[in-house]
């Protein structure tokens, strides 16, 4: 090769270098930001600020965490909106209680408002934890407050183009097997799940009238497999009736969504079936890197699934080889997986976009 060609050769290379750079700035701007509202699996931060049994803002909790912070994520390390943020080239949303009290909150680059213990219903965890329905009111105020500092059009463009990352719908779950067979007697499975759907229905068009319109609805997992649900049974076997309810619960979330997008022209979403993509890795965990899809790593008493996470408990050498943190909780390595899955995969774990597609649009 003479020295004319390897110019040519290296500034063609240069062009190809900046063309990929301005594509990811485009890609990067394509998302200006990230609201978050949900549960444990989203909370950056916010149950530290309330007066709550369910917290997670000390050790071992955040054992992988740059700096070996225990920050209030219920994980060892980074969890799914760290993740979701690193895709996008976006920092991590901070958590709304922390960022309300300051003079010069600014919210145009996201707000999470996600607790620990929330659920679809005020009255799961009642009184210990930000209550889905209050996180929207909460949202309400940022969304007035970026009416106010950006104009009217300007905040609805900004919130159109946002992200809306929602988790919900796990803690309900939970409650729900756990209550007394007279009171699931009364109230069958697919009766609840109704109840919870009528209730979403409304909290989800109360976002999207509150300009929210790119929503990724994260589906509840397999919970019936959780450490602490497996417990309920001799065999340690997956609660059947859990991952049912999730199940039944994840499809009417699904067609609760595809018909708001028939209604809603402008809106966009992807849903991600968490349960299927969970369940891969449980049922054949060599398959993805995992050597332990059952016990939790960190907890006491059998399958450390009877205690949670605190720093009495024992845990794991390997968290990378762990499927489960603690007896509720994924561990970061769970969540990177799950979330690039989310952000790169197809149908049907993934629908009807997966999130890239979505922050194309
Ligand atoms: C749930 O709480 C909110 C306030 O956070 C309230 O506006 C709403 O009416 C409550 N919903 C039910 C069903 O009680
Ligand atoms: C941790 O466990 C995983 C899964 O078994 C394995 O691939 C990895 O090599 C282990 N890491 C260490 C440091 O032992």
């Amino acid at each position: 090769m003479d020295a004319g060609n390897t110019i040519t050769v290296a500034s063609f290379a240069i062009v190809v270098v900046l063309l990929a750079a301005a594509s990811s700035l485009a890609a990067a701007a394509a998302v200006p930001a990230v609201y978050v509202l949900g549960d444990s699996l989203a909370d950056v931060g916010n149950n530290n600020h309330l007066l709550t049994l369910l917290k997670a803002d000390f050790p071992h909790n955040g054992i992988d965490y740059p700096g070996k912070k225990a920050t209030g994520r219920f994980s060892n390390g980074k969890n799914f909106p760290d993740f979701l943020a690193e895709n996008l080239g976006l920092a991590t949303s901070p958590p709304y209680l922390a960022i309300s009290s300051s003079s010069n909150a600014n919210y145009v680059n996201g707000v999470n408002f996600a607790s620990g213990g929330a659920g679809v219903f005020n009255s799961t965890n009642k009184d210990q934890c930000i209550s889905f329905d209050k996180q929207i009111e909460y949202y309400s105020k940022v969304q007035a407050s970026l009416v106010q500092s950006l104009g009217e059009a300007q905040a609805a463009s900004h919130l159109a183009k946002s992200l809306f990352a929602i988790t919900i719908g796990s803690n309900d779950i939970i409650g729900y097997v756990r209550s007394s067979a007279a009171a699931k007697a009364t109230n069958p499975p697919q009766q609840f799940v109704d109840a919870l759907i009528q209730s979403l229905t409304g909290q989800l068009q109360r976002l999207y009238d509150l300009g929210a319109r790119k929503l990724v609805f994260l589906g509840t997992g397999p919970v019936g497999c959780c450490p602490s649900l497996r417990e309920l049974s001799a065999a340690r076997d997956c609660s059947g009736e859990a991952n049912e309810a999730s199940a039944l619960y994840n499809a009417a979330t699904a067609s609760l969504l595809h018909g708001m997008g028939e209604r809603h022209a402008d809106l966009r979403y992807a849903v991600f079936d968490s349960s299927a993509a969970l369940l891969r890795y449980i049922e054949q965990p060599a398959a993805y890197g995992f050597a332990e899809a059952r016990a939790a790593c960190c907890g006491l008493g059998d399958m450390n699934a009877k205690i949670g996470c605190t720093p009495v408990s024992f845990y794991c050498a390997n968290r990378t080889g762990y499927v489960f943190w603690d007896f509720y909780h994924p561990t970061e390595a769970t969540a990177r997986k799950l979330t690039g899955v989310a952000f790169d995969g197809s149908p049907p774990l993934v629908f009807p976009m997966n999130i890239r597609q979505l922050t194309a649009m």
